[in-house]
This record gives structure tokens, C-alpha cells and sequence, in this order.
């Protein structure tokens, strides 16, 4: 397939969230027909109304061109197409720790009716390594075609930095999995169409493994973060000091420690290592152990700052899963304040960047009859408004505390 063939064809993206709908924009405004899919009737809705559910200036933009406009199209089932890619959720089965492949069987048996000889299949979707070969080609296969053979599967994670997602889904580099070098070109071909970054191509499995080293690195480099800053404190010492200090050693980079990890990928994907090597994966696990255990120790801090007052009222800031962003998922800022009000403490929570969590009017007045003000994500906008009106703050509170993780 060239990339002038693919000009005119219809490309199907089932799911279309925060990676499948950037993914169909793009898509759209390359030049491509696109259609996507989601069961979600909403969001179907809004996509035909040329309203962006996820969040983003520039997406918006590029959503309100008119090429992307008569391009994409919505629906809530599938059609015929020559590229399906899908990019459904997979989260966590949180009793076992496993990946729930629930949505991604769904959305490939959704499409096995409208499969035909010559079709492309990408996967985005984070997922543990094999689930091409022993969850997807099965199904796939179920239509009589035979992948590899006259119907082509592919791995092609998504990177894409939520907050930033119109600069990384073009510069980032892309991984491009495949069990065969048809399917690794058509889907280089696919991506060729709006990714500047270099297209790195690779098998299938290695793909799948390759996306979860990713966000596994990170955490594990953030446990390791989080876990000096615990030695520190019992040490009485500043630990992000400490760290920066050690920072200026030329071959030593530690990350800054925090209340916790969350987010779709990172608190997530490390477990589907594991879930493929249980015992090859002891540091992932601790690490993942220490930040899970996280919004636990924040609110020890936080109790034992506070101890001397009788019925302390608080006010927490911050409910994103990290600074200047609006998603909310697997934040440990919300477990925090969750913990706080199971022990009967009164919390008031706010994030001026969430949906129905903004201030009613000004911080200064959202901490008026509160005795202390914690907060526990750095959002500009909130440094920016401490930085101005501290003096304000600690003048209106109980007691002037304001802590800071
Ligand atoms: N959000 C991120 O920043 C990010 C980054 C990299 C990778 N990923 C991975 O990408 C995948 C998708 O994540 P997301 O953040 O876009 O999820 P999301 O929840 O934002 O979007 C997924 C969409 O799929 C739809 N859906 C579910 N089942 C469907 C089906 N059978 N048919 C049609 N639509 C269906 C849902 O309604 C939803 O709108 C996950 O595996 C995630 O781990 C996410």
C-alpha cells in the first residue's frame, strides 16, 4: 500500500479518547477519510458537532479546519474500511494485578464483520507483551483471513504526553511493531502521513514491551525519588535539596519526589510487566509498592503537622493527577483527600483546572474558616496566586500553616 493509495481510503479508529481522537484528527487533516467509532454516544455526538471533549487549544484548531471537518465523520458501530486502528482503554484488574483485555476483545470482534483481505489493523493501545499474537490474531483470524498472510496486524503505541498532546503526536518518535515487514510498512505508511519524528521499526512483541519500559522507568525512577525523600525526612533534612545537590554529580539525575504517582499509564503499565515475568520483576514491583504507598505517608505528614489543632479544616489544592494538567485518573491527590475525610477530617478540595472544582470566587477566599492550606499539586496558575497573595492567605487561615509536597 502507498501512501497515495491510502489518500483516498477510509481509516476506522475504534475508540476516541485522549489517543484515538488525536490520532483521527491528524489522520483527517492529512488527507485521510476517517471514521471514528466509539460507544460512548457522546462523544460520537460531540465529534460530528466538531466539539472536543478532550482538552486542548490547538487540537480544537485543527478540529475546526475545514479539511478535518469534511474528513471525520463519527459513529457508534463500525463499517468497512481498509485500516482499523484501536486505541480502547485497558486498565488495571486491581485484584490481581493484571491487564483487563476486556475492551480490546470487544473492539476487535467488533470489527471481524467488516474485515476484508488486504486490511490493516493497528493497535495503540498499551498492552502486555504477547497480546497481539495470542489475544488479537485469534479473533482476527476468526474471520477466515490469516494475519500476516492477506490481513495485516500491527503495534503502534501511543507516547503522547496528555497536555501536550498536538506537539508529541507529530514530534515524538513512534514505535512500529510487527510479526511481518508488510504490516510494519503499511502501518509506517499510516504514520508517515503526520508523524515528523523518526518511525522505528521493530516486531510485535518487542513493541508491547517496549511502551511498558517506558512508563516503568519513570516509576521506578520516582520511587526511587520518593523513597529518599522518606530517609531525608527522618533524617530532618530538606530531601529536594539534598537531591539537587546530588543532581550537580555529572552522571547522577534523580527526579523530584512527590505525593504519589497516577495517571492512565504510569501507575498502570509497570504491573503488566510483571504479569508476564513475576520473577524478573522485583524492583518493578517494590517500586511500585513505595509509590502506591505514597498518599499514605502525605497524610501522616499532614496529620501530625496538624495535631495540635482540635478539628482541623483544610484546604487541599490540587486534584489532577500532576501539575497543569485537568485529568483527574488514578490521581493521588484524590486518594489523599479521600484518606483524610474517611478519618473525619473536614476537607474542602479545589483545582482550578478540573471541571466543578474551581474556586467559588478567589483561593484567598476559598481558604477564609480554614485552619490550614495544603497544597497538593503545582499548577502554575496556583504558584502564581500563592506567590501574590501569601501574605492574604496566612492572614485568613486559623492558623497560618500552609504545607507544600
Ligand atoms: N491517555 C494517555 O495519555 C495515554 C497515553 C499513551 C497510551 N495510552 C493508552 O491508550 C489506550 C486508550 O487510552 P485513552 O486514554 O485514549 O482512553 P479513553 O478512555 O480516553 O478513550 C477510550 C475510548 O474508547 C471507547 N471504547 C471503549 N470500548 C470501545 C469499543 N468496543 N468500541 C468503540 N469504542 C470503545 C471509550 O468509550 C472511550 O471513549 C489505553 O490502552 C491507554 O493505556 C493512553
Amino acid at each position: 500500500m502507498t501512501l497515495d493509495e491510502l489518500q483516498t481510503n477510509d481509516i476506522v479508529v475504534i475508540g476516541t479518547g485522549y489517543v484515538g481522537l488525536p490520532a483521527a484528527l491528524m489522520l483527517a487533516k492529512a488527507g485521510h477519510r476517517v471514521i471514528g467509532v466509539d460507544i460512548d454516544e457522546n462523544i460520537v455526538r460531540a465529534i460530528n458537532e466538531g466539539v472536543l471533549l478532550v482538552k486542548g487549544e490547538q487540537l480544537q484548531e485543527i478540529m475546526d479546519e475545514p479539511t478535518v471537518r469534511e474528513n471525520l465523520k463519527a459513529q457508534s458501530t463500525p463499517c468497512e474500511a481498509d485500516v482499523f486502528i484501536i486505541a480502547v482503554p485497558t486498565p488495571l484488574d486491581k485484584t490481581n494485578k493484571t491487564a483487563n483485555l476486556k475492551m480490546v476483545v470487544e473492539a476487535t470482534n467488533s470489527i471481524v464483520p467488516y474485515l476484508s483481505e488486504g486490511n490493516l489493523i493497528i493497535l495503540e493501545s498499551t498492552v502486555p507483551p504477547l497480546t497481539c499474537r495470542k489475544v488479537m490474531t485469534p479473533l482476527i483470524e476468526s474471520s477466515g483471513l490469516k494475519v500476516g498472510s492477506n490481513i495485516h496486524l500491527a503495534h503502534c503505541p501511543e507516547r503522547i504526553l496528555p497536555g501536550d498532546i498536538f506537539y508529541e503526536i507529530i514530534h515524538n518518535d513512534r514505535i512500529i511493531g510487527a510479526a511481518d515487514s508488510v504490516s510494519r510498512d503499511m502501518a509506517a505508511t499510516v504514520y508517515s502521513s503526520f508523524v515528523e519524528g523518526e518511525l522505528l521499526l521493530t516486531d510485535d512483541i518487542t513493541a508491547e514491551f517496549v511502551k511498558l519500559i517506558e512508563n516503568t522507568y519513570r516509576d521506578v525512577n520516582i520511587a526511587l525519588a520518593n523513597e529518599l525523600s522518606s530517609v531525608a525526612q527522618s533524617l530532618q533534612i530538606d530531601a529536594k535539596g539534598a537531591i539537587n545537590l546530588a543532581n550537580r554529580h555529572p552522571r547522577v539525575n534523580i527526579l523530584t519526589p512527590g505525593i504519589g504517582v497516577g495517571g492512565h499509564c504510569i501507575p498502570i503499565d509497570p504491573w503488566f510487566i510483571q504479569q508476564v515475568n513475576d520473577q524478573n520483576s522485583r524492583l518493578i514491583n517494590t517500586a511500585r509498592v513505595i509509590n502506591d504507598e505514597m498518599p499514605r505517608k502525605i497524610v501522616y505528614q499532614i496529620k501530625t503537622a496538624t495535631q495540635n489543632i482540635d478539628g482541623p479544616r483544610i484546604v487541599a489544592i490540587g486534584a489532577a493527577y500532576k501539575a497543569n494538567t485537568a485529568d483527574i485518573r488514578e490521581s493521588p491527590s484524590i486518594e489523599i483527600v479521600r484518606l483524610l475525610r474517611s478519618e473525619g477530617y473536614e476537607v474542602n478540595h479545589f483545582d482550578p483546572l478540573v471541571d466543578g472544582m474551581n474556586f467559588p470566587t478567589t483561593m484567598t477566599d476559598a481558604c477564609a474558616n480554614a485552619d490550614c492550606l495544603v497544597i497538593l499539586v503545582e499548577h502554575e496558575s496556583v504558584l502564581r496566586e500563592l506567590d501574590q497573595h501569601e501574605q492574604d492567605i496566612l492572614n485568613v487561615l486559623g492558623i497560618p500553616l500552609i504545607l507544600r509536597f
